[in-house]
């Protein structure tokens, strides 16, 4: 059962079968008419954002309304007591009592794993470092499957920061269960880490590419996933003004395209799309946003619902 096997919630990427992802996409699909209900309506959720958010955070409080529930919660450790010192362990231990499941974003790689073994209820990782993002892969699937297709031999390129980016190492988990091709583009500074690729590689036999230079497979490509360059994960400022700059996807670009191409960013962009690309019906990156509503809805109606 889904349930029993996600009782503590969602941690990594790598906790997902195919099985699993197809039941979270088929329910995310159901929440795409669903608008509001009072399915949660008895269910506290508590948000503990211990770094900035936009969509994760604001998305799943949406969810949590859109289904009947509460939320309580903090977007900074400021105005909690880990600024007075109190340990993450000690927090969880304490915000349980308030609440339903916890959803957690937090700097250190490993917090949602460390915080799930405290808790006596589910832990949703919302970012822990540069290591995971679960929910956000999820959502990308649901985008990809809504608007593109997931079928055999997609072929996908994911492009940015590989090294330091939570959501493209949590996407390529989920993707190694499906047979599609997976080109990483990246500079050599920001290539996938090797404990990734031997992951998809050895265990899980995934055909992938690394190239430098996209526009050599541009006009292959079904879907093209864009990350930011991470200025707040560099220790080297001089490695971060090398690279800040090293893709900007441009309108030629676009027209280099297959007519189903489509492009997906998690955002938050800074320059590597301009604004003029937004209006092209393969710029999807704001419909993914609205996806990333349904697939929180349908992540906390399974973890919460009786
Ligand atoms: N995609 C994503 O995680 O966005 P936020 O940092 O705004 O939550």
């Amino acid at each position: 059962m889904i349930k029993d096997k996600f009782k503590k919630g969602i941690i990594s990427a790598r906790d997902f079968s195919r099985e699993d992802i197809e039941y979270f996409l088929e329910k995310g699909h159901e929440m795409i008419s669903i608008e509001s209900s009072d399915l949660l309506k008895d269910k506290i959720l508590a948000t503990l954002f211990f770094e900035p958010s936009t969509r994760t955070r604001l998305s799943f409080e949406s969810a949590m309304h859109r289904l009947g529930g509460k939320v309580i919660g903090f977007q900074t450790e400021k105005v909690s007591s880990i600024k007075k010192g109190e340990s993450l362990a000690d927090t969880i231990r304490t915000v349980e009592n308030y609440s339903d499941c916890i959803v957690l974003r937090h700097s250190m790689e490993g917090a949602a794993k460390l915080a799930s073994r405290f808790a006596k209820i589910p832990i949703i990782n919302a970012g822990s470092g540069s290591k995971e993002h679960p929910t956000q892969a999820l959502l990308d699937l649901l985008t990809i499957k809504e608007e593109v297709g997931l079928f055999d031999g997609l072929n996908m390129g994911i492009m940015g920061d590989l090294k330091y980016g939570r959501t493209v190492h949590s996407l390529a988990m989920l993707l190694s269960n499906f047979n599609i091709n997976i080109y990483f583009i990246s500079p050599e500074e920001l290539k996938m880490r090797s404990r990734y690729k031997d992951y998809l590689f050895r265990q899980r036999e995934v055909k992938f590419k690394e190239i430098t230079n996209y526009r050599k497979i541009l006009n292959i490509l079904d879907v093209l996933y864009m990350t930011r360059i991470q200025k707040e994960r560099f220790v080297d400022m001089e490695e971060y003004e090398r690279v800040k700059n090293f893709y900007v996807f441009s309108e030629k670009d676009l027209e280099n395209t297959k007519d189903n191409f489509r492009l997906l960013h998690p955002l938050p962009r800074i320059n590597e799309i301009p604004p003029e690309i937004d209006k092209s019906e393969k710029a999807i990156y704001f419909k993914q946003t609205r996806y990333g509503l349904h697939m929180r809805k349908a992540i906390l109606a399974e973890l919460l619902s009786e």
